[in-house]
């Protein structure tokens, strides 16, 4: 008979973790690439930017697992959405954000009732990541009501400088 992992909740509150950064990680980098093909040079970047953030969770959670001598799961909890404009796709990052935060600390505080204080600190420190990626995506979201059309603006033409920069030191 296979012996029961005393950290097996744990492994379990992991492994739904590792599904949902996969997920955020795929969904940033196609706004990534969405926003560059758009030319919104800032947001594209930024999300690039978290994305890696995500994808760092991922490697992190992952050898919490196997340290807890756990099976790692692999696969992400929901498949992409392809939205494309701006607003909605702000929105949803927050909502994505919103829903982890909520999971995180919720885990956080029953691996502490489990006396499991490592991945307690590990849910905690990547609630607080979180935390700073809902501010973000929370100002650009308030920038695009407050300026809509012109925050693109800006964002093209900040992006047709540098390539006008780039073609410049190609000569
Ligand atoms: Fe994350
Ligand atoms: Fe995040």
């Amino acid at each position: 008979m296979e012996q029961t992992n005393k950290y097996q909740r744990s492994i379990d509150r992991l492994n739904d973790a590792l599904g949902k950064e996969i997920s955020t990680t795929l969904q940033y980098i196609y706004f990534h690439t969405i926003f560059e093909d758009a030319g919104y040079e800032h947001l594209a970047s930024l999300m690039r930017r978290i994305s890696i953030q995500e994808m760092q969770h991922i490697e992190h959670i992952a050898e919490r697992i196997l340290f807890l001598q756990g099976k790692v799961d692999m696969n992400p909890s929901f498949r992409s959405v392809q939205i494309n404009g701006v607003r909605e796709a702000l929105e949803f990052s927050c909502s994505l954000e919103q829903s982890t935060i909520e999971s995180y600390n919720e885990y956080s505080r029953l691996c502490s009732g489990e006396d499991d204080a490592v991945t307690h600190r590990i849910f905690q420190d990547m609630s607080a990541e979180e935390e700073q990626h809902l501010d973000i995506f929370r100002t650009e979201l308030q920038n695009m009501i407050d300026y809509g059309a012109q925050y693109l603006a800006l964002q093209s033409v900040a992006h047709s400088r540098n390539v006008a920069k780039m073609s410049k030191k190609e000569e």
